[in-house]
């Protein structure tokens, strides 16, 4: 049944703003699926590079495609001059949200899209330079490098860690980051991938759609959620205190990030994928705590409040045991959901009305203008 503020309407929640045939949430499936495809299926089965052809071009790619697809992918991963020139202005203290959406739009400036038949293209360039571009700026900023993103790397999710690292990373973290990428990839109609498709029903060019979908994903309700988990689990010392810890934080009507979900109702079907493997890597890793920590935080938040861990909440220690800052994290969920929102730009293009919705006026009654000696 709606509760009251679905029913004032807040935040549109539950109502059909737009069609899409590109993924459902919380209809199908375990719950989420793209393109017809649950999305765990997804995640057991293919690489990242597999979902991102499906999402972006509207079927899994056989062998032959794939191979293209990701060699193609491998030759687009330079980093222009200027760009890289922009990206060393920038300083430490940025947040590297701040550092992709400067990155994008300098990009756009660059290699700006001169018309839609080349948003594919436009959209392979950002898939494959993101991954190098957020780590070269982390690396100068904070190690005074200017590492070569034009690495071996097989992949983007092996690519994101390689740039980061300096080398290649296990079969294990590169698994893992796969997963991690396909359970971002897409989720209909979030803030983040709506300001895509509003700033494109304007007919405005890729980058400043993608753009603006960093901008409304940086926020700590949307993909800022995984950092924001990772600061509360830090600071809990082992399963006991964290239930102490939280017991106090729901007393005090805080927010407890990387729990609840504004469509889901009982449970987030990413989850499971991304906790298994947080539970694989604390074994790899010969330390479970934070894993230990983030199940009992689980079982808390669903025997206090029937509140269940989001995509986020155990991506918050698999990116932790795989020596990932903290401060990179919500990054990487942009390397992954522009395969999303560039289909959802893609797909508003194709049938495109303006979307303007209209507002209930709640101001002063209409009046006249006193003049300004009067005022
Ligand atoms: C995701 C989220 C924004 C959904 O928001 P929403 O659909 O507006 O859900 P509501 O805020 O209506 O939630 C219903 C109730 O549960 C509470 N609640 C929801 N999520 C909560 C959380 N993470 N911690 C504590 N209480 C929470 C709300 O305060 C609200 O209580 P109220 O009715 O007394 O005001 C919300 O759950 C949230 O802020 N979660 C934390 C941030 C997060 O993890 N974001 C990533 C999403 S993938």
């Amino acid at each position: 049944m709606a509760n009251a503020k679905e029913l004032s309407g807040a935040g549109l929640r539950g109502q059909i703003a737009g069609k899409t045939a590109l993924s459902t949430v919380g209809k199908t499936g375990s719950g989420l699926t793209y393109r017809g495809y649950d999305v765990k299926d997804l995640a057991a089965h293919c690489e990242f590079e597999e979902v991102a052809h499906l999402i972006l071009k509207g079927e899994l790619p056989n062998e032959a495609e794939l191979a293209a697809y990701k060699k193609r992918l491998k030759a687009m991963r330079n980093l222009p001059q200027a760009l890289k020139e922009v990206l060393e202005r920038i300083p430490a203290s940025a947040h590297p949200m701040d550092v992709m959406r400067t990155g994008c739009s300098m990009l756009g400036n660059l290699e700006t899209e001169q018309s839609f038949a080349q948003q594919q293209d436009a959209t392979d360039r950002l898939l494959a330079i993101f991954p190098g571009l957020i780590n070269y700026w982390y690396n100068f900023s904070h190690k005074g490098q200017r590492i070569e993103v034009e690495t071996a790397a097989d992949s983007i999710a092996e690519q994101f860690l390689w740039t980061l690292h300096g080398e290649k990373p296990t079969q294990l973290h590169t698994d893992v980051m796969n997963s991690s990428l396909i359970l971002y990839a897409e989720h209909e109609f979030n803030a983040s991938t709506f300001t895509a498709r509003v700033c494109a029903s304007t007919l405005s060019d890729m980058h400043s759609c993608i753009t603006g979908a960093i901008g409304s994903l940086r926020g700590p309700l949307h993909g800022g959620a995984n950092e924001a988990a990772m600061e509360l689990i830090e600071k809990m010392d082992n399963p006991d205190d964290a239930e102490t810890k939280l017991m106090g934080m729901l007393e005090r009507k805080e927010k407890i990030m990387g729990f609840g979900h504004a469509i889901y109702a009982e449970s987030d079907p990413r989850n499971a994928v991304i906790k298994e493997w947080s539970e694989k890597l604390g074994k790899a890793n010969g330390n479970t705590s934070l894993y230990d920590i983030s199940v009992r935080c689980e079982a808390v938040m669903w025997r206090e409040k029937k509140l269940f861990c989001n995509a986020d909440f155990f991506h918050a220690s698999a990116y932790n045991y795989m020596g990932i800052p903290t401060k990179l994290f919500t990054p990487i969920f942009v390397c992954s959901r522009l395969t999303g929102w560039a289909a959802h730009v893609m797909e508003q293009r194709a049938d495109n009305r303006i979307i303007r919705p209209s507002a209930e006026y709640t101001g002063v009654e209409p009046r006249s203008v006193t003049p300004l000696s009067s005022r």
